[in-house]
């Protein structure tokens, strides 16, 4: 397969696409409390466990949401979890369930933290929605340490996507095959050590590489 590489989009489309993001999601955050569908929380459980999150680690879950994954990642130790989402108001469901989480609303893109201070980072169901990938790809790398890990997954399967896609009032990626994943990847220092892809459980995990 043909390396590849993402699409740049416009700073146009990123700030709409992003604020229509923002509405819908602000207006669905019970969608996204328990009980989650059958299956799903086991498999939540096998995507946090992939990345091996050591304790006092530092982590951060992208695309956080209500924050499924925060107190899956806590039962780690982490010293850390920062949890940033696009929606403040996700984050503030999210404050209420979890206090010890550092909630930050930006676009992952943007967010300020000191280069090469996270060790662990997560991308669950929100990969398809990231507009400037390129962007939001040097960010990630910038403040990854060498050796950390990124996890990007979906707990339903890449082929869940689809069905979102009949719906969605925004434009969403499809997960990447394995061997366009590690095209797309390496140009931001990563590699692929870990991927699953199967009907229900779609998992990517990257190393940040040394040199970079
Ligand atoms: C489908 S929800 C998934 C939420 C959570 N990760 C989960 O598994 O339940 C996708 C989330 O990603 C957020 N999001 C989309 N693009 C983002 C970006 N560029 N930076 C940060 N968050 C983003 C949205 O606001 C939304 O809350």
């Amino acid at each position: 397969m043909a390396k590849g590489t993402f699409k740049t989009p416009t700073e146009h489309q990123i700030k709409t696409t992003n604020q229509l993001q923002r509405d819908f999601f602000s207006q669905r955050i019970h969608v996204f409390d328990p009980p989650l569908p059958e299956g799903v929380p086991e498999r939540l459980k096998k995507i946090v466990a992939s990345a091996k999150i050591a304790k006092g680690d530092v982590v951060l879950d992208v695309g956080t949401g209500t924050g499924i994954l925060v107190p899956l990642i806590q039962a780690y130790e982490p010293e850390t979890i920062f949890a940033c989402d696009l929606s403040e108001a996700m984050l503030a469901h999210l404050r209420e369930q979890y206090p010890y989480a550092k909630t930050i609303a930006t676009d992952v893109r943007d967010l300020v933290l000191p280069d090469q201070s996270i060790d662990i980072v997560f991308l669950n169901a929100c990969y398809p929605n990231v507009v400037d990938k390129p962007g939001s790809f040097k960010n990630i790398s910038r403040i990854m340490r060498s050796g950390g890990r990124m996890v990007i997954s979906h707990p339903m399967g890449k082929s869940f996507i689809d069905l979102l896609k009949e719906k969605s009032p925004f434009p969403l990626d499809n997960f990447p095959k394995k061997a366009e994943a590690e095209g797309l990847l390496e140009p931001y220092g990563f590699l692929i050590q870990e991927f699953i892809d199967e009907p229900k459980i779609y998992i990517l995990v990257a190393t940040k590489h040394h040199s970079r």
